[in-house]
């Protein structure tokens, strides 16, 4: 008999789900692909039910249900920072406790009656160590240093693990409210961005700017002696403020915060800004290439201290911060391990998959399975179906069948900007050619018209490329140590040189592209796409970003694509084989 165990993160932001079958992943998917409200934080019924009819059980199949944090201990933590930081906590104690005392506390008979199971099939793992298994366990190497580093779990802020074979053991760890990731977030408030959204526009905008608040902000933010680091508090609110991050200190040290949506008009795109606009840009610019530049460099300390602590050639990471793909290169590059692997969910949703695999190793003690090579582990729908609803919306789809990479990929050299469904929809926040949006990389104007009138984003913000592994090495300079992120699209590097006047599109500001590597034995169908584009074109690479819109989740079925399709300026749509064109 097959052991079922279904992983389940909520109630904080990106709820999903994961089910293993004998330690291997069946599927996948995070709640925000069933709801459509990105970020959906509540149980995440949907999906469960999904994953479960997609494997052809029910809840009485579970052996096992696991929650990725234990929320008795992170209610301790709530509870004892509103004490110490009585009578300024006041404010937010009656909203946090009715948030706890209402649903979150009693969590237990909660999942057992969302879900339909038995109380004593129900377990609970520490926040960190589902971040630490989800990393561990689906990398390559049964010896290795485990680093999460995110806004908080319960206490720890930032662990580093031993991992061995099937094991996982604790080696430090640096606690709340000292945190890397809502430090990273409070400048990404005062820079006028939503938390837990606006960090990718942080770094984007970084690359415009110049390290110049370092002598300011190296006083907020503090690498130690001991490997650890530490916040000055003073200036922020995080540890007490339930909305607010960042305190007036931060203001005296850097200026004021800017006003969400102002327009970033920088030295390198004035546009037609007047001289005070610039230099405010620039300012904005230049914080956040400070708060990059340290996030890197804390980066880096850390890695140095899991070197020295547990030793071996390979780093294992998960966590929030582990989305910052410009870190996530300098460690590669610079960094003392000469691999380095990423979970490719590392933010609080791949906490499901972490806590699944968390008790097939370390609690039922079973050995280490197969690489986690592959993100397309999500929601699907049967094609006929697809061609159902597709019919239904009137929107006249052509089956080109198994020719659609191709007649794609010439889509593309002709100059269309295509929405392009395949398969299974991508466990993590990264597009990898599953729903993407795809469009020529040649030339910068392309950028500006999917920024524009595609996906309704700001101007500054980057788009990523695609290309195929065989020609990965002569378009981009990629680390050895950075060949398995850049396969979950999570390692930004140099373009080479000589190539960057062919990928004026993807080409940021500083020269940079967030590369995503694609392999023809885990992507076939988009392998194939490129490669004819290149085969068209010269350029074995295409401009790749999520299939949404700003502030929508990613699609997931022929539905939602049309949805997005016809409010955008997408010229075609591929769902698995069947071709729309816009009218
Ligand atoms: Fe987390």
């Amino acid at each position: 008999m097959a052991t079922w165990i279904l992983g389940v993160s909520a109630l904080y932001h990106d709820a999903a789900v994961a089910l293993l079958r004998d330690g291997v992943v069946v599927a996948a998917v995070q709640e925000e692909r069933f709801s459509r409200l990105k970020h959906d934080a509540a149980l995440p019924v949907r999906a469960a039910r999904w994953c479960m009819a997609e494997a052809g059980i029910g809840p009485e199949d579970l052996d096992w249900l696991v929650f990725y944090e234990k929320p008795l201990r992170k209610f301790e933590r709530i509870l004892s920072t509103s004490v110490a930081t009585f009578p300024r906590s006041w404010a937010s104690f009656p909203r946090q406790m009715h948030a706890w005392l209402g649903d979150k506390l009693w969590l237990r008979g909660n999942l057992c009656s969302t879900f339909g199971v038995r109380p004593e099939k129900v377990l609970f793992c520490e926040h960190h160590l589902s971040h630490a298994a989800s990393a561990f366990y689906g990398s390559p190497h049964d010896n290795a240093a485990v680093l999460c580093v995110d806004g908080v779990g319960e206490w720890a802020t930032t662990s580093l693990w031993r991992g061995r074979g099937h094991t996982l053991e604790p080696v430090g760890e640096v606690r709340w409210p000292h945190s890397l990731g809502l430090y990273y977030s409070a400048i990404t408030a005062h820079l006028g961005f939503m938390v837990n959204e606006g960090e990718f526009k942080v770094m984007g905008m970084a690359a415009y700017g110049r390290p110049r608040f370092d002598p300011q902000l190296g006083q907020l933010l503090r690498l130690e002696a001991d490997g650890a680091f530490s916040v000055d508090l003073d200036a922020f609110r995080w540890h007490w403020h339930p909305t607010e991050a960042a305190g007036p200190r931060l203001a005296e040290l850097v200026g004021p915060a800017r006003f969400p949506g102002t327009p970033f008009t920088p030295e390198l795109a004035p546009g037609d800004a007047n001289p005070a606009q610039v230099a405010e840009s620039q300012r904005h610019a230049d914080i956040a290439a400070t708060a990059q530049r340290q996030v890197e460099a804390a980066m880096l300390h850390l890695a140095h201290h899991a070197k020295a602590q547990v030793g071996g050639d390979a780093l294992c990471l998960a966590g929030g911060v582990a989305l910052n793909s410009v870190a996530n290169h300098r460690l590669a590059a610079q960094g003392p391990f000469a691999h380095l692997w990423v979970h490719p969910a590392p933010g609080d949703a791949g906490g499901a998959l972490g806590a699944a695999w968390w008790v097939w190793h370390q609690v039922l003690g079973h050995p280490r399975g197969a690489v986690l090579d592959r993100a397309d582990l999500g929601r699907s729908t049967p094609r006929a179906r697809s061609k159902d609803w597709l019919d239904d919306l009137g929107a006249h789809p052509v089956d080109v069948g198994d020719e659609a990479p191709e007649r794609a990929a010439a889509d593309l050299a002709a100059g269309r900007v295509v929405g392009w469904l395949e398969g299974r929809c991508e466990w993590g926040p990264r597009a990898l050619g599953h729903r993407s949006i795809l469009a020529d990389p040649r030339e910068a104007q392309m950028r500006d018209r999917v920024n524009a009138h595609v996906k309704y984003r700001e101007p500054f913000r980057p788009f990523a490329p695609s290309v195929t592994a065989g020609a990965a090495g002569e378009w981009f300079d990629i680390p050895p140590a950075a060949a398995a992120p850049a396969r979950f699209m999570l390692s930004t590097g140099p373009v080479r040189g000589d190539r960057r006047e062919s990928l004026g599109a993807v080409t940021h500001v500083d020269g940079t592209a967030r590369v995503h590597v694609v392999d023809p034995e885990t992507s076939p169908a988009y392998h194939r796409l490129i490669a004819h584009f290149g085969e068209l074109t010269g350029v074995p690479a295409v401009l790749n970003t999520s299939f949404n819109l700003k502030g929508e989740p990613v699609v997931a079925t022929a539905v939602d694509a049309m949805a997005t399709f016809v409010r955008s300026g997408l010229d075609v749509l591929y769902v698995d084989g069947y071709r729309v064109e816009s009218r």
